[in-house]
């Protein structure tokens, strides 16, 4: 038996150093889904699903920022879950006023900055408060972006873009010459960042539901039956590994 341990411990090692390598994803995007049918099963109201997801959200930015991931969006509320029952997009509303103050000193000793994307002027007074006190006490830090969709649609900010654009041909001397891929990027609530390697859906669905259209046109899809309440450390690895096995072409060969 006691053979048994110091194998356990080398083939841990030896995954542990497989997660080291270079091939880390530098944008990982993860639709959190599974939260109201995590509860459902425990017969519990779906709220409870919504409470509980948030101290997963904790261990993925701290297992992210560990593994050497430069931004990490996570599709918290997409501009279609307003169709939702008040009270629970009520409740949706308070858990980024839950999330910081469990973990704010957390993300802070790790170094992770906040930022949002998404419609964050039609978000309630005060989610965008403590939202706007998360951004601005983390902007110094210059470790892992952590990226916060909040009332976001990728067609609404395609639609968006594509405003702006007639906006600054008609007033600001844009010409229409110019307008590339690289520049319509620019328009993007996303301009800032790289485009997603790696996105992660939990709960057995397999779909974007209009998350990140322009952005995941080369993105590695990972999906997994594990509801978000139950994603853990383990679960991020072991969709960095299969990661690291994909072959990325891009049309080329
Ligand atoms: C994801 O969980 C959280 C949000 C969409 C806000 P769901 O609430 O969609 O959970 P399911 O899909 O109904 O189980
Ligand atoms: C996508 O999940 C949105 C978020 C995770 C925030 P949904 O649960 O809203 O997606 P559908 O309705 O199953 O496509
Ligand atoms: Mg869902």
């Amino acid at each position: 038996m006691s053979m048994k341990i110091p194998f356990l411990k080398k083939k841990q090692k030896a995954e542990e150093s497989q997660d080291d390598l270079e091939n880390v994803p530098g944008h990982v995007a993860i639709i959190m889904d599974g939260n109201g049918r995590w509860a459902q099963r425990k017969g519990l109201p779906r709220i409870s699903g919504h409470k509980e997801g948030v101290h997963a959200v904790n261990k993925v930015v701290k297992i992210a920022s560990q593994s050497g991931v430069k931004a990490l969006t996570m599709f918290a509320f997409s501009t279609e879950n307003w169709k939702r029952p008040k009270s629970e997009v009520d409740f949706l509303m308070k858990l980024p006023k839950e999330f910081l103050h469990m973990y704010l000193p957390e993300i802070m000793d790790n170094n992770v900055r906040i930022k949002t994307i998404g419609e964050f002027d039609a978000l309630p007074e005060h989610t965008k408060k403590v939202i706007e006190y998360a951004v601005d006490s983390t902007k110094n830090n210059d470790g892992m972006l952590l990226n916060f969709a909040l009332n976001y649609g990728g067609r609404y900010e395609i639609i968006r873009a594509v405003d702006k654009i007639i906006h600054d041909i008609d007033s600001n001397g844009l010409s229409i010459n110019e307008l590339d891929e690289e520049l319509f990027s620019q328009y993007l609530y996303t301009k800032e960042l790289q485009d997603p390697d790696l996105l992660i859906r939990t709960s057995g669905e397999q779909r974007l539901s209009n998350f990140l259209l322009w952005q995941s046109a080369y993105t590695e899809f990972w999906f997994t039956d594990v509801l978000w309440p139950d994603f853990d450390e383990h679960v991020f690895k072991e969709a960095l590994r299969e990661y690291q096995q994909r072959k990325r072409r891009y049309g080329g060969l």
